[in-house]
């Protein structure tokens, strides 16, 4: 495993800090791209916040939707409709609400025979948009890339103990079999995809997150642990996730 890239902790002093926070980062990262911008969305519940306040003025006003595409850093294998559908959440929540022209929506391809063959197909996907086959670190494939955090510590949909932890050439990977009850196949994006991004934005609330925040903090071998970012790296946590002492490094209260 390459060396420990310590990130940058920010703490906010509630959930609606750390979406406002969240927002405003993703404003100035889009406006600091000079032409297309490319976003890579997170589920889970964390964002949900984060994804209203996108959807209301200023930020309805003031993100240039017609130069930003969004995509998803990993989804469930389900109907874009169903409710456990990450990208569904994403529309439903801010997605369809706004001026974004749906050929900058890149949602995961789940009416395909297997996660697999949606995996191939949605880095076959990226790479067009990329423009190559190879991720050159000097020219990142996002410009910001959201994470969760689940309390077994995975991220994206990259759990303890499955083979994609190690993967190093794919972009994009089918999970068959892995994480919690109830489990659903998924399909997620890799780590070296996921580091190729000028900023890599980690949202962390609520008081059944600090056990594990703490552990992938304090640099134990869980899969959040191995996250990488070419550029900035940063963990937006609130106060409750925060409560146990975590080791921050360079923490600042908003
Ligand atoms: C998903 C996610 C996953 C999520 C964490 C945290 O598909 O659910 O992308 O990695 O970020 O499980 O989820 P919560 O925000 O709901 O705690």
């Amino acid at each position: 495993m390459a060396s420990r890239q310590h990130p940058e902790i920010i703490i906010t002093a509630d959930a609606q800090a750390l979406a406002e926070t969240a927002a405003e980062r993703m404003l100035s990262r889009i406006k600091q791209a000079k032409g297309r911008a490319a976003v890579c969305l997170t589920g889970g519940s964390s964002p949900e916040r984060l994804y209203q306040l996108l959807s209301l003025e200023p930020y309805r006003n003031n993100l240039p939707w017609d130069r930003v595409h969004w995509f998803i850093g990993d989804d469930r294998f389900v109907p874009i409709d169903d409710p456990l559908s990450n990208m569904g959440m994403a529309r439903r929540i801010f997605l369809d609400r706004v001026e974004a022209p749906d050929g900058n929506i890149h949602p995961i391809a789940t009416d395909m025979d297997s996660p697999d063959v949606a995996a191939r197909r949605y880095e076959a996907e990226l790479k067009r948009f990329y423009g190559a086959d190879w991720l050159d670190p000097k020219r990142p494939l996002f410009n910001l890339v959201l994470m969760g955090l689940g309390i077994d510590g995975h991220t994206a949909s990259l759990f303890p103990h499955v083979p994609a932890l190690d993967e190093m050439e794919r972009w994009v990977v089918g999970i068959e079999k892995a994480g919690l009850e109830p489990f659903v196949p998924r399909v997620t994006l890799t780590f070296p995809a996921l580091a190729s991004t000028r900023e890599m934005l980690f949202l962390v609330g609520g008081r059944d997150k600090s056990e594990i925040l703490a552990r992938v903090l304090s640099g134990e071998d869980l899969p959040a642990s191995r996250a990488r970012s070419q550029g900035e790296f940063v963990w937006l946590v609130d106060r409750a996730a925060a409560l146990k002492d975590h080791h921050a490094t360079s923490p600042a209260d908003v």
